[in-house]
């Protein structure tokens, strides 16, 4: 493993250090289109057949890590870990549980989150969407209809006009990985295959996203607004002209369809850095040197390419996610560590980081992978729900410490 020298040199006093989460991945308890879908018959088929004698329970999202109800406890330890900075979401489907009905006692909850952040001072980053809707939004089949747009617009202006004092908001959550692995590869629910729902799927997305930053200016002109995208640094792995062509082609459509379309109402970028992908010819091909208990390669020196490349729309960037899954907790350090040591080689080359969120504060329940991957700077016990901080979170905690 390389390890370099200690992180060194500084941050701003404003720089946003702390850690991600997402609503269904851990409040527990949500009724939404996921939630349904997990236990449907074609998905519960699926995992019999790939699970002919283990159990499935672990691919019920559930108690999750119970952060609805014991959300005070964690925000405490991100606190204890120095931590100035927390993402979130809003599960739209508990404050809209039915079409036009707002449940005001569930907006009440977040105002709860959010100031209990604030009296912390911790500043909350709210997501809108992190993929998760209601279940009468499969009338319009979800994105697919236009009449989504106007939906998610509806919410957001009731959302943002009771939570006056965010000033910090993603729109949508990586609407390339959404599409792709709801609409053309069918792993997640609608369970689709089909070009062009996902074409419709991306471009209603992106009008949304566009709805939605103009409400939330309407009501907070001071808030800023941004989105968070899954970019890749994509990496030709020889200057053959089709590797080049390729690699191209894959940073395109992978890092700046998205982007491209709504650079005009945005205020900062939100990077969400998992990949690496060295590419020869039109194939991905790896070193792999270390890799997560997710089979990702570890790659974090990666991400200085990925925030290089978003250079060209001079916004304000923030790391809103990043990190992997070790159940071991063997790499989480280092991989923090060299990371951090990467935002800041790009802080000093002159580009505009504004904050590094870990993915995730506590472990969660990983979309179609069930429990088992074990993102958490927090380990929970699913079986009490105990909260034990890893050592890596210490580490992180050290980092943070030594740049203020
Ligand atoms: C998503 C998270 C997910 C993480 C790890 C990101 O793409 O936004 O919800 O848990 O990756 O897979």
């Amino acid at each position: 493993m390389k390890t370099n020298n200690r992180v060194k040199t500084l941050f701003s006093k404003s720089f946003f250090w702390g850690a991600a989460t997402s609503a269904h991945q851990v409040e527990g308890h949500n009724y939404n289109n996921w939630s349904v879908w997990e236990k449907s018959a074609e998905r519960v088929a699926q995992l019999r057949l790939t699970h002919p004698t283990g159990s499935i329970e672990d691919y019920f999202s559930g108690e999750a890590a119970d952060h609805y109800n014991r959300y005070k406890e964690d925000l405490s330890l991100a606190k204890k870990l120095g931590h100035n900075a927390f993402r979130l979401s809003i599960e739209w489907s508990r404050i809209e549980p039915e079409e036009g009905k707002f449940d005001y006692k569930e907006i009440k909850h977040y105002q709860d989150v959010t100031d209990y952040c604030i009296k912390l001072g911790i500043t909350p980053i709210v997501t809108l969407w992190h993929w998760t809707s209601p279940v009468w939004m499969a009338k319009y089949n979800y994105f697919e209809s236009k009449n989504s747009v106007k939906l998610f617009s509806r919410y957001v202006s009731i959302v943002c006009s009771q939570l006056p004092k965010v000033h910090n908001w993603l729109t949508v959550n990586e609407p390339e990985i959404y599409t792709d692995n709801s609409y053309i590869h069918r792993r997640w629910p609608p369970q689709k295959a089909s070009w062009k729902a996902g074409i419709l799927v991306f471009r209603n997305l992106i009008k949304a996203h566009k709805e939605a930053y103009t409400v939330i200016k309407k009501l907070n002109p001071a808030a800023q607004v941004g989105i968070a995208t899954n970019n890749s640094h994509f990496e030709a792995g020889n200057k053959n002209i089709d590797t080049l062509l390729y690699t191209k082609l894959y940073r395109y459509i992978n890092n700046e369809l998205f982007l491209r379309r709504i650079q005009r109402q945005l205020d900062f970028i939100g990077l969400n850095y998992y990949f690496h992908s060295r590419i020869i010819g039109h194939q991905q091909v790896n070193e792999n040197e270390i890799t997560s208990d997710l089979g990702w390669e570890l790659y974090p020196q990666g991400i200085y390419n990925a925030i290089a490349e978003l250079k060209k729309y001079h916004k304000p960037i923030m790391i809103t996610e990043n990190g992997l899954a070790d159940r071991k907790d063997s790499y989480r350090a280092w991989f923090i560590e060299e990371t951090i040591k990467a935002i800041q080689k790009a802080i000093s080359d002159g580009h505009n980081v504004i904050g590094y969120l870990h993915w995730s504060l506590l472990d969660n329940f990983e979309w179609a992978d069930g429990f088992s991957p074990r993102f958490g700077l927090i380990e929970i016990d699913y079986k009490t729900q105990k909260r034990t901080i890893r050592k890596s979170a210490l580490k992180y905690s050290e980092i943070i410490r030594s740049q203020r």
